[in-house]
């Protein structure tokens, strides 16, 4: 294996992803190896159906490959507990999902304070903290919305607040404007890009938008679950 540089805060090494269907296995992903530096902001493109989610969620820790290893801060989690995935993820990773995945019955604090109170923060700081997030994102004046009371750019801007409460290292998002109309949708993709900027946050973000993916330093491309730059 070669030598783990210092600052790859995400390194795959000979990663496949296999699935069982019926009688079958169908690979989904062969031999990925790619790293990433800390601070880095990169795009994964590539066809509907190429292995993008599945590349996405091995390096979120919300999967694991059949063969080779994954390593996030220099920890191989491959085989990694899933307590102890969730405690990575936890203090690691934000993920932006394109459908958001707010929980319905938490208002949009609740929703922001819910990781921190999952990492043993107190529910008075984890609200003031929540409220900092979602107040820097513009949202105010919805705090004690439910997402169902939320336009789509609010919900993802929720979500986003949600990700960053922990100041993570690493922001994933896949495809966070799939479903957002088109200003909506470059006001999200700034937002993201200036927290990498100004912050230092490493941004990894599925993408099938070329201008968006353009904007990035890095692109990487998914064909057939395999990957070039
Ligand atoms: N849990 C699963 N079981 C079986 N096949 C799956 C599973 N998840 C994804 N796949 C298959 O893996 C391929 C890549 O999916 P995905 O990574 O979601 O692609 P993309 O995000 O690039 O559209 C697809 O053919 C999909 O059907
Ligand atoms: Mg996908």
């Amino acid at each position: 294996m070669p030598e783990l540089h210092r600052n790859d805060l995400i390194r795959l090494e000979g990663i496949t992803r296999e699935y069982a269907t019926g009688q079958s296995r169908q690979t989904i992903l062969h031999d990925v190896s790619l790293s990433v530096p800390a601070g880095q902001s990169c795009a994964i493109i590539g066809a509907s159906g190429s292995g993008k989610s599945t590349l996405l969620n091995l390096i979120g820790l919300l999967d694991q490959p059949t063969n080779g290893q994954v390593l996030i801060a220099g920890k191989d989690m491959s085989r990694a507990a899933p307590d102890v995935c969730a405690r990575v993820r936890n203090q690691i990773i934000g993920f932006v999902f394109q459908s958001f995945n707010l929980l319905p019955r938490l208002d949009a604090l609740d929703n922001v304070a819910l990781p921190l109170l999952n990492r043993g923060i107190g529910r008075q700081h984890a609200r003031q903290v929540a409220r900092g997030h979602l107040e820097s994102l513009g949202l105010a004046e919805r705090l004690h919305h439910r997402p169902a009371d939320l336009s789509g750019g609010q919900r993802q801007r929720v979500a986003i607040a949600r990700a960053l409460a922990g100041e993570p290292a690493l922001l994933l998002a896949d495809e966070p404007t799939g479903n957002l109309d088109r200003q909506t949708a470059e006001d999200i993709i700034e937002l993201l890009l200036s927290l990498n900027k100004t912050s230092g946050t490493t941004l990894v973000m599925v993408t099938h938008d070329d201008k968006i993916a353009g904007k990035m330093e890095r692109c990487i491309k998914v064909c057939d679950g395999r990957i070039t730059e």
